[in-house]
């Protein structure tokens, strides 16, 4: 022993009955060294218990030190060295546990102790024992070829924490790699099949863990997991108080914290209980912010609590103690009554729970309207209290309530006890606004009355109506009443022009207001006064007067908001006796309507005089209208532009004059013009009339027959009228005029004349160009006549032809055609047949062939066919007659009979010359004028004489052969 050996003989010798005494106590061999007895793992926790004892102990009671070796892998390699101390006694077991950073089941861990005395009763024992004999500390756990596993499994732990994981895999298997959360996670090799991970201040993900995957190559399963469960930190529960309402029952309550539970059971939330540490009572509450806690012991005034949190992981605690007297929270007060005891008064009562009439307490009021606190007085009450409030406004609902709590130990305010009231109505505190607006109509005056609504507070209660009183000042006794219902706030009277004296008052349920008076004199309504324009800004106007007399009681300045003559919504605006001016402003103002103010003076009399009339606008605008112009006095070189005046309170603005645009291809610009040339060429003269009132302009200088467009605009401060298109005038010609003196004079001498004509057409015709010649009027028939010729055969020896024209030559072998006859003086013109000529201009010359048959019916059934060759065919086509070729010799016997056909048996027949149709008077001939084809030659054809026999009177009346112009060709 090193304690003997290096003690000095002397001293040894001085120390042996100490010794002798020691063995005597501790007995002998003094020798205590600790023996373990089992050493468990608790694999979840990562923990190692270890239980020992001190065998041989014969004391009672020793004070011992334990030293406690950790090593890992093997015993050399010591991790942990750690002395614990405790007092011991006989026989005792001890325990002494350790966490292990690592999970124990990857690798082993090998654990020893030592003692030593450590008691102030034997200060000569302090010399450690021997160790142990080293204990294995494993969890058996065997890793196959191709597998792999992960520790610790399910590990709950809390936020903020390190934890270290390893990883044990089998032989082959190679080129593992984890992730946390999708995230790689390093790994630090232990030995050769052991890795670690170590991850620091986890965070808490969600309640159902957080996922770290392993991947190995070789191995038998793929893929790998384990969860970690991160719990959040337990919190302290915050603001801990208890309280009592009847003195049966606590009611304590807390902020909780957060809920620190995890899915899949790994952890539940939470527990609170609580524990009363005079009573020495626990519970565990039901709620996880509150607990009530029942009284048992009326004794007991001190309370002691201590409230606990509680998860897998950790506790949490708090501390309260109080006297149960201070933590008294009252209940609202009871029986609350009002009472109104008049428009102004209500009373107020309570009741209150007490304690015995010593318990005092202290109660709040608090008087709202309209959830505004008007007052809020403090009453001390022991059972019951009462306030009265005063100064209430009638017709006026209110809410009372009041609260109450401990006056001597003050903890809380009751919960509040309320009631609602309403103050019954007073009669109206003022009179109303009144005004009127008098008009003349008719010899009487149509008053208008406007009046303001009262304010609540003026009005003490809902109006009901308005009574009018209208007095005749000139006959007192006739005063009559008017009653006008609420809400209406004006009415019409019409009044003679007496004067009158007018009151108004408004009326609640309760009574009447003070009244308002007016007086209307008989000139009310027709004051002259002078128009002032001012102007408005956009706020407002600015009105001012003079005072007109020193006597005035006040002024009144009124005007119609939306101005419409018949339907004013009147405004007005009272003012006081010294007052020369006021600022009128409204949010119905609107710019371009022209607003008109009147002043007006109220005398002592409350008689009102108008002492002035102001009219502008807050902006004024550009017109939006253009007048109608119309043109008069249009003459060749002038006219007048008229237009009508505009309606002024319809006007934007102040109309400042008019500008008149005149636009022409030429024009001489007057000289206040100005002239400006566009685009077109045209001119353009401008002329500003400064005048508003000026509502004409005469155009001069203008050129007759010439078009002149117009166009009128007015102008105001604001600018011009809108751009219209323009008008037209068209000056007359200068000499129309004396054209239509002519004219018409004229006009009515034709007239007369083609009335004329048409009257004496008969007679004309029957004198010029009879339809039907008169045989007997004939020249020839008159000689035949005389020579008394049976066989009325005329020959050809006895016309002896005064001209023989050959007109043209006919080719062909047919001979020509000589026309021959003695000429009648009557019939035959003298001058050479020449007629065709009428037609020369059209072309070559027509073959005209004059004959005229004296026509015979029988001669066409005698000479058939023979007598009318193939022209007869074309000849109805030719005269435009549409009658089948059989009808055509009805028709052609009936009317003038042609054939164009060379007459076979000459001398059965009579050939004379053809009268010769007077071109002037053969309009029923005018078929033949425009022949439809040219032809090249002319002829007089022979006449066909009827035989003797056939000519009957008869037939010679009513056939008249005539002369008929035919035009064709080859008619041979
Ligand atoms: C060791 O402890 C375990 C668990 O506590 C118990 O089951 C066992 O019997 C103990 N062994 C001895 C030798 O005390
Ligand atoms: C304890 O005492 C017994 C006899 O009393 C003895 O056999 C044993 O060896 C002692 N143990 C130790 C550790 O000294
Ligand atoms: C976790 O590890 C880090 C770094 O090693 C250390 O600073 C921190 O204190 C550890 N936290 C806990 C709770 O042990």
């Amino acid at each position: 022993m090193a304690f003997s050996a290096v003690l000095h003989p002397v001293f040894l010798l001085a120390m042996l009955p100490l010794r002798a005494s020691l063995t005597e106590v501790l007995g002998e061999p003094f020798q205590l060294t600790p023996e373990i007895l089992n050493v468990t793992v608790e694999s979840k926790l990562q923990q190692v218990n270890l239980q020992w004892t001190v065998p041989n102990l014969t004391h009672q009671e020793l004070n011992m030190v334990f030293q406690i070796e950790i090593s890992r892998m093997k015993t050399s390699n010591i991790i942990w060295v750690e002395n614990y101390s405790a007092p011991v006694k006989w026989n005792q077991v001890l325990h002494w546990n350790w966490k292990s950073e690592i999970p124990l089941e990857c690798v082993a861990h090998f654990i020893r102790i030592r003692t030593m005395v450590d008691d102030a009763k034997y200060p000569l024992q302090r010399s450690w024992s021997s160790w142990t004999p080293w204990e294995e500390v494993s969890v058996q756990v065997s890793v196959g070829p191709n597998t792999f596993l992960i520790f610790p499994e399910d590990k709950l732990l809390e936020e903020g924490s390190n934890v270290t994981m390893c990883l044990m895999y089998g032989q082959y298997v190679y080129n593992i790699s984890c992730k946390l959360q999708e995230k790689p996670i390093h790994r630090e090799q232990l030995d050769s099949h052991v890795s670690l991970m170590k991850l620091n201040n986890v965070v808490f993900h969600n309640i159902r863990g957080t996922n770290i995957n392993c991947q190995a190559m070789n191995a038998t399963k793929k893929l790998l997991g384990t969860v970690l469960f991160v719990s959040k930190i337990l919190e302290e529960p915050k603001n801990f108080s208890c309280e009592t309402q009847d003195f049966k029952t606590l009611k304590c309550s807390w902020e909780p914290g957060v809920d620190t539970a995890l899915a899949w059971d790994q952890q539940e939330s939470q527990t609170y209980s609580l524990y009363e540490s005079f009573s020495g009572r626990q519970e565990l509450s039901d709620h996880r912010n509150s607990h009530t806690w029942q009284i048992t012991e009326d004794s007991q005034e001190t309370y002691n609590f201590t409230l606990t949190a509680k998860n897998n992981l950790r506790k949490r605690s708090v501390n309260l103690i109080f006297n149960l007297t201070h933590r008294v929270h009252q209940k609202p007060p009871h029986d609350v009554t009002l009472e109104t005891l008049s428009a102004t008064e209500a009373n107020m009562t309570w009741k209150v729970y007490s304690r015995g009439d010593n318990y005092m307490l202290l109660c709040q009021l608090e008087l709202q309207h309209e959830r505004e606190v008007i007052h809020a007085p403090n009453v001390s009450v022991h059972v019951s209290g009462n306030y009265l409030f005063s100064d209430l406004e009638p017709d006026t609902e209110y809410k009372a309530r009041v609260c109450c709590a401990d006056a001597n130990h003050f903890w809380k305010w009751s919960d509040w006890a309320q009631k609602a009231f309403t103050t019954p109505e007073a009669a109206p505190l003022q009179a109303p606004d009144a005004w009127r607006h008098v008009r003349s109509e008719n010899g009487s005056h149509v008053v208008t009355l406007f009046w303001k609504p009262l304010l609540k507070s003026q009005a003490n209660g809902k109006i009901v109506f308005y009574d009018i009183v209208v007095e005749n000042q000139d006959r007192p006794t006739e005063s009559k009443h008017y009653r006008v219902q609420a809400p209406a706030l004006g009415t019409q009277l019409s009044l003679d022009l007496s004067s009158y004296k007018i009151h108004i008052t408004a009326n609640n349920s309760v009574g009447a207001s003070p009244e308002s008076v007016m007086i209307l004199s008989n000139d009310s309504g027709h004051e002259e006064v002078h128009e002032k324009r001012i102007k408005g800004t956009k706020d407002g106007f600015h009105i001012s007067w003079e005072p007109s007399s020193g006597a005035a009681l006040g002024y009144v300045v009124d005007w119609c908001e939306h101005s419409r003559e018949q339907h004013c919504d009147l405004q007005w605006k009272k003012l006081g006796p010294n007052t020369t001016s006021t600022m009128v402003t409204s949010d119905a103002f609107k710019p371009g309507v022209r607003y008109n103010f009147r002043i007006f003076e109220r005398s002592l009399q409350q008689d009102a005089q108008l002492i002035g009339r102001q009219t502008g606008y807050t902006q004024e605008q550009a017109p939006l209208e253009n007048p109608k112009v119309s043109v008069s006095n249009s003459t060749s070189n002038s006219f007048i532009l008229n237009w009508p005046a505009y309606a002024s309170d319809f006007q934007s603005a102040f109309i400042e004059g008019y500008r008149v645009y005149l636009k022409s291809k030429d024009m001489q610009c007057h000289p206040k013009g100005r002239r400006t040339i566009l685009p077109d060429k045209s001119v353009l003269c401008e002329y500003d009339i400064e005048d508003p009132k000026q509502k004409t302009f005469t155009v001069e200088n203008l050129q007759p027959e010439s078009t002149y467009e117009y166009l009128v605009v007015p102008y105001t401060s604001a600018g011009l009228g809108p751009n219209e298109t323009f008008a037209r005038v068209t000056t007359p010609d200068e000499n129309s005029h004396r054209l239509l003196q002519i004219i018409l004079p004229m006009t009515l001498c034709v007239l007369l004349i083609i009335i004329a004509c048409y009257w004496k057409s008969q007679w004309v015709k029957e004198k010029c160009y009879p339809d039907i010649p008169n045989p007997y009027k004939s020249s020839i028939l008159s000689l035949i006549k005389s020579k008394k010729n049976p066989h009325l055969i005329m020959h050809v020896k006895d016309c002896i032809p005064d001209v023989l024209e050959v007109i043209n030559k006919v080719e062909g072998p047919k001979t020509q055609r000589i026309v021959s006859g003695k000429a009648h003086a009557e019939d035959v013109p003298s001058k050479p047949l020449s007629v065709p000529t009428e037609n020369s201009s059209s072309g070559p010359v027509p073959c005209v062939f004059f004959e005229n048959f004296t026509y015979d019916q029988s001669a066409f059934d005698v000479g058939s066919h023979g007598l009318v060759p193939g022209p007869l065919k074309d000849t109805p086509l030719q005269l435009g007659l549409l009658t089948p070729p059989d009808k055509l010799l009805n028709v052609l016997g009936k009317d003038y009979m042609k054939s164009l056909a060379e007459s076979p048996t000459e001398e059965t027949s009579l050939i004379y010359v053809s009268q010769l149709a007077s071109p002037m008077c053969g309009d029923k001939d005018n078929l033949a004028t425009n022949p439809p084809m040219p032809v090249h030659c002319s002829e007089y054809k022979m006449q066909m004489a009827v035989p003797g026999r056939l000519a009957s009177p008869v037939l010679s009346e009513n056939n008249n052969p005539t002369s008929r112009t035919l035009s064709g060709q080859g008619e041979q």
